[in-house]
C-alpha cells in the first residue's frame, strides 16, 4: 500500500472503496450479532468520512472540468446511503430488517463505486483526463481523513445513543474548520440535497 503522504486523491478513493468491500465481505460471514454490529458501525463510520472527503474536497475540485450530471448523481446517491447509515447506526444487530439494510447498502455502494471507478466514462477516468493536481488534492485529502477518523473514533468512545448523520448539504471545503461542526457532520442528522433548509421551509 502506497504511504499516505505519496497517494493521489484517485489511489486513496480507490483503496477506501475496497476497504469497505472488504468490510461488507466480513459482515457476510460473521456469524454472532455482536460482531456483526461492530462491522456494520464500521462500514457507517469509513462511508460517511469518504463521502465527505468526496463532497468537500474531491468533486467541487472538479465541478466544471468533467461532466457535471456525474457528480450531481454521484451526490443523490450519496444522499441515498446517507439515508440507511442513519438507520443502520440508530438500530443494533437485533432489530428488524438490521440485515436487510446492509445489504441492500452493500448494494447501493457497489452501484456507485462502478460508477466513480469502473464504468467506461466514469468520474476517476474523467478526473485523470483534467488538469486538477491529483496528488495535492490527495494530501489534502489525507490529512483531512485523519481528522475526520480522529472524531469519528472519539465519538466511539462516548456513551451510545442514536446517531444520525446529515446527508450532502451541498457545501463546498471550509478553511477554518470546526471540530464541533465536524462531529455534528459526522453523527446529526442534516437535510438532503434537493430539501430546503429550514429558514425556506413553510411553517
Ligand atoms: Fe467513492
Ligand atoms: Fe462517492
Amino acid at each position: 500500500m502506497a504511504s499516505q503522504d505519496k497517494q493521489d486523491a484517485i489511489t486513496l478513493l480507490t483503496e477506501d472503496h475496497r476497504t469497505v468491500e472488504g468490510l461488507f465481505e466480513q459482515f457476510e460471514q460473521a456469524s454472532d450479532s455482536q460482531k456483526k454490529e461492530q462491522i456494520a458501525r464500521q462500514i457507517c463510520t469509513e462511508l460517511k468520512v469518504h463521502a465527505l472527503l468526496e463532497e468537500e474536497i474531491f468533486y467541487p475540485a472538479l465541478r466544471g472540468k468533467i461532466d457535471d450530471d456525474d457528480i450531481d448523481e454521484a451526490l443523490v446517491e450519496h444522499d441515498g446511503a446517507k439515508l440507511l447509515i442513519n438507520e443502520i447506526e440508530a438500530s443494533g444487530a437485533e432489530a428488524r430488517f438490521f440485515e436487510a439494510k446492509v445489504k441492500v447498502l452493500q448494494e447501493q455502494i457497489e452501484h456507485h463505486v462502478k460508477e466513480e471507478e469502473q464504468e467506461s466514462d466514469n468520474i476517476f477516468s474523467q478526473a485523470r483526463n483534467t488538469e486538477v493536481d491529483l496528488q495535492m488534492l490527495g494530501q489534502q485529502m489525507a490529512a483531512r481523513k485523519a481528522e475526520l477518523m480522529q472524531i469519528a473514533g472519539t465519538g466511539a468512545s462516548r456513551p451510545r445513543r442514536p446517531r444520525r448523520w446529515r446527508p450532502h448539504d451541498g457545501i463546498g471545503p471550509k478553511k477554518n474548520r470546526d471540530p464541533d461542526r465536524d462531529r455534528r457532520r459526522l453523527r446529526g442528522r442534516h437535510r438532503l440535497s434537493g430539501e430546503p433548509a429550514p429558514h425556506q421551509r413553510r411553517r
